[in-house]
């Protein structure tokens, strides 16, 4: 899969919105590095056999964050070689055709992804943590040591708990029995996610009652600032963790110590709300009203985001909305439907997102304005003319949907201006294109999976998706094929493409 289909699922494109927006990935692209191992194929299985611990990053050349984090991954490998043990840092470039097959296997959905093996490759996990060399140090060192780390004093708690951060802490009477050895599978399973540690005396930590029985506290920077558990199943505790970690209200605001929740916030398979204001100007008087809303539906299916309109100018490009819409609630259902309520005021929250929930609310469909002229060959279609001039038009429509940065578009579109050019005297024909980057899509009519995606509707009513070659010729030749209507108006000289310019790379 190349470049231009990767615009695959919304969730991607967030994260991808979200990076760049968190500055996650500074700048500068870096050459080849010397202390990153270099695997493919032939020798992966063979080196990482050979390591209790090592750390393959899978990119693409072609990905932008994988440039950006070149250089800082390289340093890291450097600072991390002189480790004792070593941490050794590798990396696969699973566009290369040989090496999708690694890919595959382990279920690279977006570039860089980064992957910690332990044992020799048996034990796989998600490496979760920064993007620069010192962070990435940090995070890789915390890795190697134990999942959880023992606090036997006041000065062990103050150095590792992060009073910023989730802390996960077990208090046990004595560091054995199936709740303790319970408690230290789920750290394993769960030591990239958290920071994890056990204690035999609760009052070395900064919140909460001493307790007599094996207690998991959770310490957070929100809502309640600790809860305590007691139920040592992993399962049960695991689930303990997830709902307790997640604030009612995630605040997406310049404060890098919230980013990890609203990464978090994103990557939730829930219907998310999200309420966007100025927060130098009215937070105070949408937070209680909104957080009051999010405790209501707690556990229902829908998360909640309290932003900045500055900080959330990303998501504002994303969804295609205004800043002059503000105060603005936005939620968007698990489908990938939107609902909007454009200058909402603290009153109204709760009653919009009510009828949202009994299904009252329209979803709001993103549109470009209709072009006031449209006379060059190609017509511009939009989604608000997408019935019109496509759908109920009457006519044979061959439309182009495209992102203005996608390479192929841009060799296709001199091809698709010969190609209208050639139905110039016959108005039964049109070609149109449609910008997918700012247009919503019917996904009940059209299957867009990657830029270009050409469909051809006859005048009838017949929709066919055109996976031919993009060239003059071919696309012609299709047109007249399925077309419905009058006699073949269509002028028979055909000019020479140079096809191999014009092929797909995909
Ligand atoms: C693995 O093989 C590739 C070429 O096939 C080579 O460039 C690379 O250095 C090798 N890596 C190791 C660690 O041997
Ligand atoms: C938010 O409000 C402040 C104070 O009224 C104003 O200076 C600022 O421009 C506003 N920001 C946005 C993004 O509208
Ligand atoms: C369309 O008609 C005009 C005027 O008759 C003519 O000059 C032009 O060549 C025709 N175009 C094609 C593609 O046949």
């Amino acid at each position: 899969m190349g470049m231009e289909s990767s615009a695959r699922s919304g969730i991607l494109v967030v994260s991808f919105v979200l990076l760049a927006f968190l500055n996650i990935s500074p700048a500068a692209a870096g050459g080849e590095g010397e202390k990153v191992l270099t695997l493919d194929r032939s020798n992966f299985t063979e080196t990482v056999s050979k390591h209790d611990f090592i750390v393959v990053e899978f990119y693409a050349p072609w990905c932008g964050h994988c440039k950006a984090l070149a250089p800082e991954y390289e340093k890291a490998a450097s600072t991390l070689s002189n480790h004792e043990p070593p941490i050794v840092l590798a990396k696969v470039d699973a566009n290369e055709e040989a090496n999708r097959e690694l890919a595959t296997e382990f279920e690279i959905q977006g570039f860089p992804t980064i992957k910690i093996l332990r044992n020799g490759g048996k034990n796989i996990q998600e490496y979760n943590g920064p993007r620069e060399a010192d962070g990435i140090v940090d995070y890789l060192k915390k890795q190697v040591g134990p999942a959880s780390a023992e606090i036997k004093s006041q000065e062990d708690a103050n150095s590792l708990i992060d009073e910023k951060k989730i802390f996960v802490v077990g208090v046990f009477p004595k560091f054995s029995g199936e709740e303790f050895e319970n408690f230290m599978t789920l750290a394993e399973k769960l030591r990239s996610d958290y920071d994890i540690a056990h204690t035999l005396d609760a009052k070395f930590l900064p919140r909460g009652e001493p307790v007599d029985k094996p207690t998991l506290r959770l310490l957070k920077p929100f809502d309640e600032q600790f809860v305590d558990f007691q139920d040592f199943k992993v399962d049960a505790m695991e689930k303990f963790i997830e709902e307790a970690s997640t604030p009612v209200v995630t605040v997406w605001d310049n404060d890098q110590s919230n980013h990890p929740y609203v990464n978090k916030f994103f990557g939730s398979s829930n219907a998310k709300a999200m309420l966007f204001v100025n927060f130098s100007k009215e937070q105070d008087s949408f937070e209680t009203k909104y957080k009051d809303v999010a405790i209501l539906y707690k556990g229902k299916g829908i998360s909640f985001l309290f932003g900045d309109v500055d900080a959330g100018q990303g998501a504002f490009q994303y969804f295609g909305l205004q800043e002059e819409q503000a105060p603005l609630l936005i939620i968007q259902n698990a489908e990938g439907q939107k609902y909007l309520k454009a200058n909402i005021e603290p009153s109204q929250i709760a009653s919009w997102v009510k009828d949202y929930v009994d299904g009252l609310v329209k979803p709001f469909i993103r549109s470009e304005p209709i072009p006031e002229v449209n006379n060059e060959p190609v017509k511009v279609v939009v989604t608000d003319s997408l019935q019109d001039m496509v759908l109920n038009s009457g006519k044979n429509v061959l439309l182009e949907f495209y992102a203005p940065w996608c390479g192929h578009c841009k060799k296709l579109a001199p091809i698709l201006d010969e190609v209208a050019i050639s139905f110039e005297n016959d108005s039964d024909v049109v070609i149109a294109k449609l910008d997918a980057t700012v247009n919503d899509i019917p996904s009940e009519t059209f299957d867009v999976q990657g830029y270009p995606t050409l469909y051809f509707r006859s005048s009838s009513g017949n929709l066919l998706p055109y996976d031919g070659e993009r060239t003059k010729e071919d696309i012609i030749e299709f047109i007249r094929k399925n077309r419905d209507g009058h006699a073949d108006l269509v002028s028979t000289e055909s000019e020479s493409v140079n096809a191999d310019s014009v092929k797909d790379e995909l």
